[in-house]
């Protein structure tokens, strides 16, 4: 047995079938009714496909629907934090038991489904619960708003994993399952795994809390998030291109490795960073970091509600070892990175940029202070807002 962490409900799900299968299934797609899924939708299909969402082996049904809702669980008790739902327009509402072919946004046929359940979309019950906000301006809120009124549950086929292999923001060399991720630590031989989740590209203080925790485990798997994310984000591509200059520099290739996770975008704060720690654990990973206002967008969370909602949660049964930082950044008078649990607050001290302010040095070609971002990645985001590909359109 591996003595790498179990997968959350100790099986690892693949849903992708053979060659041969998806020959039967395409013919068979042409007779089914069609649905298009969203982006959203088309990352949960590439998880619950290829393991990262195990034990789910398809589109949640009412019962787990409610149950993640409510209290953090599916219904047989398993910790979950964020729905996973197919949902349709009432007229796409099949017969019960029968099957639909589900398309990604580009056209091409992702999988197929047998309907065992439809239910409404309860969103006064989703959203409020898991996003602690009814708030349309808040971009997860808003896309739930947005969705179909009716829900397809059922267990799913994928075709294929990635649905653009092509595509700019495929990176297939990098765009590892959890099956493979968990055979490249166990060729490494690490058995202990932090796993750092982000969606920007890595300045001093995510470098900072990804060194700290490397400290502590046998490697660190750098593991960037690249599905959908909303507009103003910077673009997948320019991040990941960030961040293979900063790790090519900076980090040791012997205890560091570098995946990227095919997910959406929730911006769910509390509730995602569970969500996030749960597919970690499918991938291998024993720790997971929690920094400062993690998944956050806005002011809608606290800037510890990520760490805290772990208490909510038993997690000795959940087996993972969350690492929690403080909002960690230059410090002047200690002349390196620091957090308030490490050196003494001091008024001014610290090299903080807003987003904005980054932006403005960007856009000039000019560098953020080195001491907030590694020239290597600002010279990447420099060029990039140069093209005019450095945010999401
Ligand atoms: S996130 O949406 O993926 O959480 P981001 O890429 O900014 O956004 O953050 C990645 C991880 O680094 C998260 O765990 C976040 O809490 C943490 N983090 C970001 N900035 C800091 C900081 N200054 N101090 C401590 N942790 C941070």
């Amino acid at each position: 047995m591996s003595g790498l962490i179990q997968p959350h409900g100790g099986k690892l799900v693949n849903r992708v079938v053979d060659a041969g299968r998806a020959a039967e299934l395409t013919k068979e797609a042409a007779t089914l009714p069609r649905i298009n899924l969203t982006a959203k939708q088309s990352c949960d299909l590439e998880l619950i496909a290829n393991g990262g969402y195990s034990p789910l082996e398809g589109f949640m049904g009412s019962d787990d629907f409610r149950s993640v809702c409510t209290s953090m669980k599916l219904a047989n008790g398993q910790v979950w934090s964020i729905p996973i739902l197919l949902s349709v327009a009432k007229e796409q509402v099949p017969a019960i038991g029968s099957r639909v072919a589900l398309y990604a946004p580009n056209g091409v046929l992702q999988g197929v489904m047998t309907v065992k359940e439809s239910f409404l979309h309860d969103k006064k019950l989703e959203i409020p619960n898991v996003f602690r906000t009814e708030d349309s301006a808040h971009p997860g809120v808003a896309q739930v708003q947005a969705e179909g009124d009716h829900c397809l549950a059922g267990p799913v086929e994928a075709l294929t994993l990635c649905v653009d292999p092509n595509g700019p923001e495929a990176f297939m060399s990098q765009r590892l399952t959890p099956a493979q991720v968990r055979a490249e630590f166990e060729k490494r031989g690490w058995k202990t795994v932090v796993a750092f989740q982000t969606r920007n590209p890595i300045h001093r203080a995510h470098e900072y809390v990804c060194k700290c925790a490397q400290e502590l485990c046998d490697g660190l798997l750098i593991h960037p998030l690249v599905g959908e994310t909303k507009k103003g984000d910077i673009t997948a591509s320019v991040r990941m291109q960030a961040i293979d200059a900063l790790v090519q520099k900076y980090f040791n290739p012997a205890t560091t490795m570098v995946s990227v996770l095919p997910a959406a975008m929730r911006y769910a704060g509390p509730r995602e960073a569970i969500h996030h720690a749960v597919m970690r654990k499918n991938y291998g990973c024993s720790h997971f970091i929690v920094g400062r206002d993690h998944a956050g967008v806005g002011t809608y969370y606290g800037t510890y509600d990520a760490q805290k909602i772990f208490d909510e949660i038993d997690l000795i049964g959940f087996g993972m070892g969350i690492m929690k930082f403080e909002h960690t950044g230059y410090s002047k008078s200690y002349g390196g990175m620091v957090s308030g649990k490490s050196f003494p607050k001091i008024e001014g001290d610290i090299i903080n940029l807003s987003g904005t302010a980054v932006r403005d040095l960007l856009f000039k070609g000019e560098r953020p202070p080195a001491e907030f971002s590694r020239p290597e990645v600002a010279d990447v985001l420099i060029a990039a807002a140069k093209r005019g590909d450095l945010f999401v359109g």
